[in-house]
């Protein structure tokens, strides 16, 4: 028997793979796995974050679309349920608390990023109307962050945005956009790649990303890695259980999960490959290029490049989209819970939790400008932030998912979920989840920790 979602399902195979691949693929592909190169070396932290994908992300991916799918409610009341369910403590729905907690924070950060996309997108139709050209992209990025007039109305619209969609309902809202724009979000790195070949520095950018230099990997790249692979496939936060939730049951989680990570895993990729060789041809230094790195680099391609002003116009629209679609997968699981406790209305149940989001979000704002001098454990406010759920949240979320599914849920339901997989795969992916990833986020935080 197939049991339905009180919040509404996906009309498909694919249309679930888009939702799931539009959460995936955003800010964290196009702006933060370059910029999180750049600042740890390199080739060693591509290969740390390659790593982890393949052995913790991929196996969590599929636990929680499975546990999402098993229980059919919002991430914290599935968990309640299952953990009643199958005898165990109802203290499991803390992996459900920590996700949605962690995603109002990462939202809150994630939203100010979104304004910034929204800010280029804008001076790039400008200037296609014939506004002044960005001559100095550096002046440009610090004269946004300088002003919180600017960067609140940005957060602002962007919050509009995500809260428009959810509070429509997830599969209306969602599907129609993704099928687009995600294509075309592709074609548009692709040609980036090309401009970034016909630089002739393409060579160096890849031997900057792919060659390990071993000395670099400290505690902090490995947990950086970690915290990356999650953050990019959107794992640990319970996103994905929320949208698996909405999954029919006659669609295979091994396959879409694959699909989603090597889509979620080449953008990231051809991101950096498109980014860095500009970077250098720009003379810029591909090492320690922080937070700015896309907004300060990509300009000077656009104003090189022929059709640079719409090209560039196009690309940050695309990435606003990109940033849109997995903004509202960090909304959904705070507003399904919302909705689940309280009865209100998704029209209701999603503004509140965005004006809530929007005003953890002042203090991203006012961290990188009149708040820039405070410091929390060494880093501004909106760096702790990030710091706290990015890095250390979600890894933890993720480690409770997999011994949850591992130990704790019933083989038989995961096998009865996944009746397509091989034995010997199964087993595999059991263990992977049981020991492999446990003991990788234990080594790597307690690394952190003990570096601290
Ligand atoms: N995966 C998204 C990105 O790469 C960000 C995200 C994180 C979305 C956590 C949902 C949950 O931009």
């Amino acid at each position: 028997m197939d049991s339905k979602s009180i919040h509404g399902m996906w009309s498909s195979r694919l249309a679930f793979i888009l939702a799931a691949a539009g959460s995936a693929v955003g800010l964290g592909n196009i702006w933060r796995f370059p910029y999180l190169a750049s600042d740890n070396g390199g080739g060693a932290f591509v290969l740390v974050y390659l790593a982890c994908i393949a052995l913790v992300g991929l196996p969590i991916m599929l636990a929680e679309i499975l546990i999402g799918r098993q229980g059919r409610m919002s991430p914290i009341n599935t968990l309640l349920k299952l953990s009643r369910e199958g005898g165990h403590s109802p203290a499991w729905s803390v992996i459900g608390w920590i996700g949605t907690i962690s995603l109002v924070l990462i939202l809150s950060f994630y939203s100010v990023v979104g304004g910034w996309t929204l800010y280029y997108a804008a001076l790039y139709l400008m200037q296609l109307l014939g506004g002044d050209p960005i001559t100095d992209p550096v002046a440009t990025f610090t004269g946004l962050l300088a002003s919180p007039g600017q960067l609140v109305i940005w957060h602002s619209v962007f919050m509009i945005l995500t809260v428009g969609v959810v509070a429509m309902g997830v599969e209306k809202g969602l599907e129609r956009m993704v099928r687009f724009m995600m294509p075309t979000l592709l074609v548009l790195l692709l040609v980036l790649a090309g401009y970034g070949i016909s630089t002739g520095h393409f060579g160096d950018a890849v031997s900057f990303l792919f060659k390990p230099d071993f000395s670099k990997i400290t505690g902090s790249t490995l947990l950086s890695a970690l915290g990356q692979a999650f953050f990019s496939l959107s794992l640990g936060l319970t996103c994905i259980m929320a949208y698996g939730a909405y999954l029919p049951r006659d669609v295979s989680i091994p396959r879409v999960s694959v699909s989603v990570v090597f889509a979620d895993t080449g953008v990231a990729l051809l991101a950096g490959l498109a980014i860095f060789p500009i970077v250098i041809a720009f003379g810029l230094n591909p090492e320690g290029g922080g937070p700015g790195l896309i907004f300060t680099s990509l300009p000077n391609a656009f104003n090189a490049m022929s059709w640079g002003i719409p090209y560039g116009l196009a690309f940050f629209v695309l990435l606003a989209v990109a940033a849109w679609t997995s903004s509202i997968s960090m909304l959904e699981p705070p507003t399904a819970m919302l909705v689940e406790r309280s009865e209100l209305k998704r029209r209701v149940a999603a503004p509140l939790i965005g004006v809530g989001v929007w005003v953890i979000g002042l203090v991203t704002v006012f961290s990188l400008n009149i708040w820039s001098s405070v410091r929390v454990a060494g880093r501004d406010l909106q760096g702790a932030i990030e710091y706290l759920a990015s890095d250390i949240m979600l890894p933890v979320g993720g480690l409770l998912t997999a011994v949850f599914t591992g130990w704790f849920l019933s083989t038989r339901i995961s096998r009865e979920q996944m009746p397509d997989m091989p034995d010997w795969l199964f087993t595999l992916w059991l263990w992977a989840l049981r020991v492999v990833a446990p003991i990788l986020v234990l080594i790597v935080l307690g690394m952190k920790l003990s570096e601290a």
